[in-house]
């Protein structure tokens, strides 16, 4: 077991080879030097080091992340914080490449994590808004290399639609304009749909237990195995009535009740727990789910 202990040892160590590099080096550019590499490298087990051994820092982190998910007490604060923050609309705080994206960090960073790890070619959003979703997931599939985004709203605007269609990777991105559970607006997904398409869902818009249940139904058969379905807004089954404006969603209805009449109807999908474990402030708690069969 690598312990606090250790990793502080492992610290210790290298700034002490830090240091001698640096005592020992005419310029500070010589640091880069590799001459000075092999004699303090043979000093330094890089290989048992957890910080630079890739397997273990992920199994020290995903064992941290279980510890996390059973440590009730983090979990209560990281809802009160959840709870208060969303007086003051924290999750519309926050844009990306300047388009406002109505998401809390570490949601964006776990879609981030499971668009590099599971490589769709497809992308499908219900729910656009100012549509910083969309080019957040379109400008990582640009990095990666392949893929494109659908983005389904009731409402889109022409100036949001102009503003969303303004990047370079924009071509990446098609915007369908209707209700995301309407035959039409299904029909026009359907045809964008290729046999080969690895294909992820991300549902965010009407968040009642009706619409994200024929969300689900509609959308969760399109997503492929080994994709990820996303179902946003879960948080709502936690928080309390109305904070902090009047919805026709709350405790008892909301997506995430949605989300286990679905489970409920299908094997095909399992809550990824990991995810679930690692987020504290989210706004998506048992909704990255990854597609099994
Ligand atoms: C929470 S916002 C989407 C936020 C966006 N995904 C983001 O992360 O920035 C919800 C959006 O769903 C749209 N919406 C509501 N009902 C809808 C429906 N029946 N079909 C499609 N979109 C709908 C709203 O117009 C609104 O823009």
């Amino acid at each position: 077991m690598r312990g606090e202990a250790e990793i502080l040892r492992y610290t210790l160590q290298f700034n002490v080879y830090i240091w001698f590099n640096w005592r020992h080096s005419r310029t500070r550019a010589n640091l880069c030097f590799a001459r000075f590499l092999p004699a303090t490298f043979s000093q330094f087990d890089f290989e048992a080091c957890p910080m630079f051994n890739r397997n273990a820092f992920e199994r020290d982190k995903r064992r941290q992340a279980a510890a996390q998910g059973q440590d009730a007490q983090l979990k209560s604060l990281a809802h009160d914080l959840n709870v208060a923050s969303y007086q003051y609309d924290y999750g519309y705080q926050w844009t990306w490449l300047g388009m406002p994206i109505i998401q809390l960090p570490p949601d964006i960073l776990a879609v981030q994590e499971i668009l590099w790890e599971a490589r769709p070619t497809l992308v499908i959003e219900t729910g656009v808004a100012w549509g910083g979703s969309i080019v957040f997931y379109a400008s990582i599939l640009q990095l990666i290399g392949e893929g494109r985004v659908v983005g389904i709203d009731s409402v889109l605007p022409d100036e949001n639609r102009r503003e969303i269609l303004k990047y370079p990777f924009s071509h990446r991105i098609t915007l369908l304009n209707g209700s995301s559970i309407a035959d039409e607006t299904l029909a026009a997904v359907r045809d964008l749909v290729r046999p080969d398409d690895r294909v992820m869902v991300m549902l965010d818009s009407n968040h009642t237990h009706d619409h994200v249940l024929a969300e689900l139904r509609r959308y969760a058969p399109l997503v492929s195995k080994d994709q990820y379905l996303v179902v946003s807004d879960t948080c709502v089954e936690y928080f309390p009535d109305q904070v902090p404006r009047k919805r026709p969603w709350g405790p008892g209805a909301n997506p995430l009740t949605a989300l286990r009449a679905y489970l409920a109807e299908t094997d095909r999908f399992a809550v990824d727990e990991h995810i679930d474990n690692k987020l504290l402030l989210t706004y998506t708690p048992h909704g990255y789910l990854r597609c099994v069969k």
